[in-house]
């Protein structure tokens, strides 16, 4: 009895430890491995990774080293099958199902590569769609949230185009404003820009550039070092570990490399 009550202790003073290290995301031996038939496939291994408040991480590795899998965790979109994963000082790993959808909904934004917008419903709708499952009772007026975040994404004037009727970039900005409408503490984005042209992929990080410099955490995924040099720090990935974690010591400004290719552009022509 004794025994288990100190480690109770210990577990609490953990606890209270990291809830006073004002992370936004802790991972501690964070590890997943499927199960495919009788085989293990260990697809993450003792993930140790701490991200404050106002970073901007991209998440570098080769084909199959885990990258995928860490954001589906990170995104409470999936189950670690072991090791501790704390979001804004809470342990995901201690949560009911319910409680784990809750989080997820209030404090992620999560854009994938295809975009996954429904085909035959408006932009406004998409975006309107979060909303629909939020129960916490700050969603009175939908159609007024949804239509603010069209507009930051500067998109205003398409909210009543479907999916079909924009542009890879834009229907990028309306899976990003579907993902800020909920005002997330923290945008995840694997391979956002891995559909588009590289133009329009720099108009994107523009876009995070801009929602970062507001405060919005990002970690997002990208296979393209250019790419990567837009966020403010670097996690490299081998074989389901982190090798590599590092600040970037020459950022590209998205601004600035998108007036080159507009000159470059006019020059062009
Ligand atoms: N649902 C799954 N079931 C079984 N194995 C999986 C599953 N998802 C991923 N894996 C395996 O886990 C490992 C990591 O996959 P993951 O998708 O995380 O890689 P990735 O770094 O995102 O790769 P890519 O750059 O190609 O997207 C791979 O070996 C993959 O085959
Ligand atoms: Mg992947």
């Amino acid at each position: 009895m004794e025994i288990e009550t100190a480690a109770q202790d210990l577990e609490e003073d953990f606890n209270r430890e990291i809830i006073l290290e004002n992370l936004i995301i802790k991972t501690v031996n964070l590890s997943k491995t499927y199960k495919v038939g009788d085989i293990d496939v260990p697809a993450l291994k003792h993930v140790n990774i701490n991200v404050e408040p106002g970073e901007f991480v991209a998440i570098m590795g080769a084909s199959g080293s885990g990258k995928s899998t860490l954001m589906n965790l990170l995104g409470c979109l999936d189950m670690p099958t072991a090791g501790d994963y704390f979001l804004d000082g809470q342990n995901t790993s201690k949560m009911s199902k319910n409680e784990y959808a809750q989080i997820r909904n209030q404090k992620i934004g999560f854009v994938f590569q295809g975009f996954n917008l429904l085909p035959r419903t408006t932009a406004l709708e998409n975006v309107e769609l979060p909303l629909m499952y939020d129960r916490s009772g700050k969603t009175i007026n939908q159609e007024k949230m949804a239509i603010a975040a069209l507009e930051r994404v500067g998109l205003g004037d398409r909210m009543h185009h479907i999916p079909s009727q924009l542009s890879g970039g834009q229907q990028q900005r309306v899976a990003l404003a579907r993902a800020l409408v909920n005002e997330p503490s923290l945008i995840l984005a694997d391979e956002p820009t891995g559909n588009l042209d590289s133009r329009t992929s720099v108009e994107v990080f523009h876009l995070f550039q801009q929602l970062n410099d507001e405060g919005i955490t990002i970690v997002m995924v990208t296979h393209e070092r250019d790419f990567a040099a837009f966020a403010k720090r670097i996690i490299e990935m081998r074989d389901g570990r982190v090798i590599k974690d590092y600040e970037i010591k020459d950022r590209l400004n998205a601004e600035t490399e998108l007036q080159k290719i507009l000159s470059e552009a006019i020059i062009d022509d």
